[in-house]
């Protein structure tokens, strides 16, 4: 069908493992986020959803696979693992959990690191960049924050900071580690409104989140993880039920129904 995306244009990483210290993290991960689409990354503390977006950003190597076919992670065309550095800073970017800075930087200057992928080495920023930084900011709600030092900035301002920092960078597939952590109930559902408008525009977005709610009113795909491994991966409808999810989190859910949007809404007891 011409224009329609392939099934392969999305993210697609499979056999990713990862060790330390002769521990097994991630054990033969299997992902994959549909393109244009909002994918949600779930599991419990400790489950390997960090070190997971890290392999697929390319900071982390997945460990090599002897005598067994190797891990993958491909995106569209691409083999991100295989790709230059700074090659792949134009197709992807990772907005990590909890990111600080010490550097003295202003928020423009910080947002502005985004662009620095799409530029010449030795080429300073245009004036397109500084379009492209308060672009970003604006979509975030910071740009009353462009001449603010990074470092006096809240949790959550510095969080949206990140995320538009990312957004400079005007990358194809989006990956964020807990993206709303930091943020109060209307900036979690403005965030997830950017990521939704982005997979509008055609951005494959990939979101570690804890919040399971919020990943079943916004994500078209989730992913859960526990203890290294996929245990359910597919449509909130069929994942975020109580067979996935009570083991998982060793918890009780009920599932309802959101009288407006018929997504699942979960409710939660303690398994004793
Ligand atoms: N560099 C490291 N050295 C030792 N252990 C590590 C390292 N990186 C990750 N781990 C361990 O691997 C496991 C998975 O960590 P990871 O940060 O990926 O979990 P997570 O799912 O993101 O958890 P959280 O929800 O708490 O953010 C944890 O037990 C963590 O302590
Ligand atoms: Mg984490």
């Amino acid at each position: 069908m011409p224009g329609a995306p392939r099934a392969t244009d999305g993210l697609d990483a499979a056999r990713v493992s990862w060790s330390v210290d002769g521990r097994l993290v991630l054990d033969g991960v299997d992902c994959t986020a549909p393109p244009g689409a909002v994918s949600g990354l779930l599991g419990p503390n400790g489950s390997g959803k960090s070190t997971l977006l890290r392999v697929l950003a390319g900071v982390r190597v997945p460990d090599p696979a002897p005598g067994r076919d190797a891990a993958h992670v491909r995106f569209a065309d691409a083999d991100l693992l295989a790709l230059p550095r700074r090659r792949r800073a134009r197709v992807l970017a990772l907005v990590e959990q909890d990111a600080t800075t010490d550097l003295p930087l202003t928020v423009l200057d910080a947002v502005l690191l985004g662009r620095i992928p799409h530029r010449s080495l030795l080429a300073g920023d245009s004036a397109a960049d500084r379009d492209v930084a308060a672009a970003a900011l604006a979509r975030v709600g910071m740009s009353a924050f462009a001449g603010r030092e990074v470092a006096t900035l809240s949790g959550g301002e510095r969080q949206r900071v990140h995320l538009a920092r990312a957004l400079a960078q005007e990358p194809a597939l989006l990956l964020l580690d807990e993206p709303t952590n930091h943020l109060d109930i209307a900036a979690q559902l403005d965030t997830m409104r950017v990521l939704r408008d982005l997979a509008g525009d055609g951005v494959t977005v990939l979101a570690a989140l804890h919040d399971l709610n919020l990943a079943a009113q916004t994500c078209d795909h989730v992913v859960v993880i526990a203890d290294g491994r996929v245990v359910a991966a597919g449509d909130v409808h069929d994942v975020l039920v109580p067979d996935v999810l009570d083991p998982v989190y060793g918890v009780r859910c009920e599932v309802l129904t959101h009288p407006r949007t018929g997504r699942p809404v979960l409710v939660f007891d303690s398994s004793d």
